[in-house]
């Protein structure tokens, strides 16, 4: 039986933000949500969420995790007076308890599972994660012969100069016993630099204590500040870019470059320097992105070329060639072979196969057919105000230079429109239409020459 309990109910003073601590994004993922992902494969009978500082707030973030339990911890009077919190609703509880800090969001998963072997194979009373950190400054250290088993934990700010040339460092991940926990835990006292309630003075209560350490100290990286959130960035990426590239996507300048978890790409990519993939977001065989994109949860089919431009919650499908300086909104849905250039915004539109609108327009709730071209400047007037309105082009129409076209309005297929035209009425199939005013021209109006 296992139970998960990741603590959560701190302030996170150091970060100097409204936001919790545990809900500072990460590669698009908030801290406390990674730290339930990395610990999901393990199948916990019960995990339970310690929560004290804008509790609402981190659980209302939460609210779509199933089978959480939220515990209050208040006031917040430190790690250990938070796994107290735990006595109630673990009460008869007999199996382990794993305990994750929610700030240390790297952890591999299968780190994880060696801790639990280890626990179970070694049958000790407590298993945690340590590693050796080149500057392990404002960690706990971890006090361990050389056969692996704990003696004591002592924070940073509580160890003297001899205990802080230790480099053996607490990660704040513990698998423990849980009864044996609950023996001990009503035994905690706040003699210490901070007076607070140490989790991790149980490690010396228990017998046998023993430490795993991860060879990769980068897993270990807790989070009290931006600096600590920024490097945290920094691995996270670094890790996706080197995912990528071994399954053969091509980066021209990878450090320019930065991904989300829910990013797929296909074979043959090549992503030029400085392009942005966010949230859940589908890159093609054979594509070719950047320079200078940001691609927001979309799906772009193969084939497909961007340039300087930013796409968000939408679809594009295979052979189209959208930019330089382009911008799809929500919603947009380029067919096969569309063609988007400089200066156009496209947003909540459906364009069939072969649409081209290769300048500076913006079409926003239309649906345009097959081939239809798009003069340069043409808008679509969607907002009156009050209401968006749509507007439908047939296929094969054309738009000339400068046509304003005023929602609600449907113009058939092969439609003409003459350049310069307003348009506030539907026009049939095969027509020209204009709608602008007829030229003047007064002869010798001044002298010439
Ligand atoms: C803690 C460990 C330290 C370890 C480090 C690893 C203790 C006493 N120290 O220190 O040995 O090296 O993590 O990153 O445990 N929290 C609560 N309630 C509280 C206080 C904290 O839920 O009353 C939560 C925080 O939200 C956070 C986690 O516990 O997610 C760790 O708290 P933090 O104050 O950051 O501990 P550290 O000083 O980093
Ligand atoms: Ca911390």
């Amino acid at each position: 039986m296992l139970a998960i309990a990741v603590l959560a109910a701190g302030k996170g003073t150091r970060m100097k933000s409204d936001l919790p601590k545990v809900l500072q994004p990460l590669a698009g993922a908030t801290l406390v949500e990674r730290v339930l992902a990395n610990c999901r494969h393990l199948a916990p009978q019960r995990q339970l969420l310690i929560v004290g500082h804008q509790a609402e707030r981190v659980e209302r973030s939460l609210a779509a995790v199933a089978g959480l339990e939220f515990v209050l911890q208040q006031p917040q009077n430190g790690t250990g007076h938070a796994v107290q919190q735990l006595l109630g609703p673990l009460d008869g509880f007999e199996g382990e308890l794993l305990v994750l800090n929610g700030d240390v969001p790297l952890l591999r998963p299968s780190s994880l599972e060696q801790l639990l072997e280890k626990h179970r194979s070694s049958g000790a009373a407590v298993t945690l994660l340590s590693a050796r950190l080149a500057d392990p400054s404002g960690y706990g250290r971890v006090f361990a012969t050389a056969d692996g088993s704990v003696s004591a934990i002592v924070e940073h700010r509580d160890c003297n100069a001899e205990q802080r040339r230790n480099n053996l460092t607490n990660a704040g991940i513990y698998c423990f016993s849980w009864p044996k926990l609950a023996a001990v835990l009503p035994q905690l006292s706040t003699d210490n630099n901070q007076g607070e309630l140490y989790l991790t003075d149980t490690v010396a209560m228990l017998s046998p204590a023993v430490h795993l350490e991860v060879a990769d100290p980068d897993e270990i990286n807790g989070i009290n500040d931006r600096l600590q959130l920024a490097q945290c960035e920094a691995v996270l990426q670094e890790r996706l870019r080197r995912h990528w590239l071994a399954e053969g996507v091509s980066f021209t300048d990878p450090a320019s470059c930065t991904l989300s978890e829910g990013t797929r790409f296909g074979r043959d990519v090549l992503v030029e320097p400085q392009c942005h993939f966010r949230g859940s977001t589908t890159v093609g065989d054979g594509c070719r992105i950047g320079p200078g994109c940001l691609i927001e949860n979309s799906s772009l089919a193969a084939g497909v070329e961007l340039l300087h431009a930013v796409v968000r919650d939408s679809t594009v499908e295979a052979g189209c060639v959208v930019g330089p300086f382009a911008q799809l909104r929500a919603g947009a849905h380029l067919g096969a072979g569309c063609r988007i250039g400089n200066f156009v915004e496209v947003k909540n539109c459906q364009l069939a196969a072969g649409v081209k609108a290769n300048h500076l327009s913006y079409l926003g709730d239309a649906d345009l057919g097959a081939n239809v071209n798009v003069g340069a400047g043409t808008i679509t007037a969607n907002f009156d105000g009050v209401h968006k309105h749509r507007t439908v082009i047939g296929a094969n129409s054309k738009t000339g230079a400068n046509s304003v076209l005023v929602a609600p309005i449907i113009l058939g297929e092969a439609v003409t429109v003459a350049a310069g035209s307003t348009l506030t009425q539907n026009v049939p199939a095969g027509a020209l239409a204009f709608g602008r005013a007829r030229q003047v021209v007064k002869q010798n109006y001044r002298p010439v020459g």
